[in-house]
């Protein structure tokens, strides 16, 4: 029994990447901002969104624990801090998937602590009917419905993060 379904295309997400790069690029025309990807998941994302900007940027990343398996541990801890000093600069947080919201509030709340120019959150992936967040996601790359899914930097239990597309998790007897 097959267990990975094609969600989103590798072509899909390239195209979506390039229209949130011209955004951004418009955005920060005369600035240069920083450019902070969560780890693990959002490493891929990064690494082509990067490519495709054009903007003078910096970049570096935060490591926080995420889920066990498909179950999420309810709270969220800090692996990595950024090095760079954020205060008073235009920062771009770059995640792979807004699931409960946790994360992101989590980042969010943290970063503005920092007090920078600005902040504005990007998400690969966004599961409306899931989040409960008191903020909006600036920009979404792609809205799915409340579903576990792999690939393109997410995983399953480690696993699965080297797929160039997105794909949906079958549940099957391999899971249990
Ligand atoms: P949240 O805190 O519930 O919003 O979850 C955010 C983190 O959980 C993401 O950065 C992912 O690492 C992980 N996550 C949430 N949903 C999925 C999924 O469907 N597949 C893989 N990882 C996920």
């Amino acid at each position: 029994m097959e267990r990975f379904e094609i969600l989103i295309s590798a072509q899909q997400i390239a195209s979506r990447i390039k229209e949130i790069a011209a955004e951004l690029d418009e955005t920060f025309k005369e600035e240069v901002p920083i450019f902070i990807g969560i780890l693990n998941g959002s490493f891929m994302f990064m690494a082509d969104l990067l490519r495709e900007v054009k903007m003078d940027c910096e970049m570096d990343f935060i490591k926080l624990s995420s889920y066990r398996g498909n179950e999420t541990s309810g709270t969220v801890r800090l692996l990595k801090d950024i090095s760079a000093d954020i205060t008073g600069r235009h920062v771009v947080i770059v995640e792979d998937i807004v699931d409960s919201g946790l994360t992101i509030k989590f980042i969010k709340d943290r970063m503005m602590e920092a007090d920078p120019a600005s902040l504005t959150i990007v998400s690969l992936l966004h599961k409306p009917d899931v989040a409960k967040l008191d903020f909006a996601i600036d920009i979404v790359g792609f809205e799915i419905s409340p579903e576990f899914v792999v690939g393109y930097g997410l995983d399953y239990d480690q696993k699965f993060r080297n797929f160039d597309g997105i794909y949906r998790l079958k549940e099957g007897p391999e899971d249990n």
